[in-house]
């Protein structure tokens, strides 16, 4: 049998990019998958798309930056599923050029919070009443090595070059978020863990790095986890990664 086979899994922001793969790669591993997506269009074309390669794929509207759009996200799911065994919070924005921090403009890191940091914590309360009636709920955090405080701090430190304030800060407290509710569900069945995708090919990194559905391999793995996987670390293709 498949490794999801009977599970429903939802993907924020699945209409391109590395979350379509993502949607892809759980639909590949035998699960129902909602492709979460603001733009109905776009939800429902990239939906159509993993269904005629012959998988369970279903569009979904969920704009993470609307409280109302949430709840009825989480809504249809209790009345469609009645569970939720994979939550993938991967729908994100980077809005800034490449300014140092002095620079930086401060509405554009409100906005970039607003959807990477309160709409990740939003869509994860909304959805965990739903994860918690699964037997083995999963949550992939989608972040980045740009967000690694390790690699980041210091003139030799690999991504000291990236001038990104609000997206890179935005992505450290995803690390943060994602070990506070993992502290919080220790004592349950659910694991939470962040990944780190690498640089991709995609609309956020302006078309730099390699095919989306190499990174999306990492989310997929930490969405499968067994129950002797890992909870509360941020993991690459290579691994665990520093903080
Ligand atoms: N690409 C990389 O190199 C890279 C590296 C490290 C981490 N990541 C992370 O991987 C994830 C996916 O990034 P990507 O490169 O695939 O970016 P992308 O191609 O720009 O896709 C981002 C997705 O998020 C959606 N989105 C943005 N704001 C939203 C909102 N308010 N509500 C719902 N959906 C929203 C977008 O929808 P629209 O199409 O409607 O805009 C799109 O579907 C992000 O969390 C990103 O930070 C990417």
């Amino acid at each position: 049998m498949s490794e999801a086979a009977g599970k429903v899994a939802l993907v924020t922001g699945a209409n391109k990019g590395i979350g379509f793969e993502i949607a892809r790669g759980l639909a590949k591993a035998g699960a129902a998958v909602l492709v979460g997506a603001r733009n109905a269009q776009a939800g429902e074309e990239a939906a159509a798309k993993l269904r005629d390669e012959g998988l369970d794929a279903q569009f979904l509207p969920i704009d993470v930056t609307d409280a109302a759009s949430i709840e009825a996200a989480a809504g249809r799911i209790a009345a469609d599923r009645g569970r939720l065994d994979i939550l993938v919070n991967n729908a994100a924005v980077s809005l800034e050029r490449d300014v140092p921090p002095s620079g930086a403009d401060l509405a554009i890191m409100r906005e970039t919070y607003e959807a990477n940091v309160f709409g990740l914590v939003a869509v994860t309360q909304a959805m965990l009443p739903l994860l918690r009636r699964a037997p083995a709920g999963r949550i992939v955090n989608m972040s980045t090595g740009l967000a690694s405080l390790a690699l980041s701090s210091g003139r030799d430190a690999p991504f000291s070059f990236s001038r990104l304030l609000a997206y890179n800060t935005s992505k450290t407290a995803v690390n943060g978020i994602t070990v506070q509710f993992a502290n919080e569900l220790l004592d349950t069945p659910i694991k939470v863990n962040a990944a780190n995708p690498g640089l991709c090919a995609t609309a956020l990194s302006g078309g730099k790095g390699r095919p989306p559905g190499e990174g999306a391999a990492v989310a997929v793995g930490l969405a499968l986890l067994g129950a002797d996987g890992p909870t509360g670390g941020l993991y690459g293709e290579n691994g665990q990664v520093p903080w």
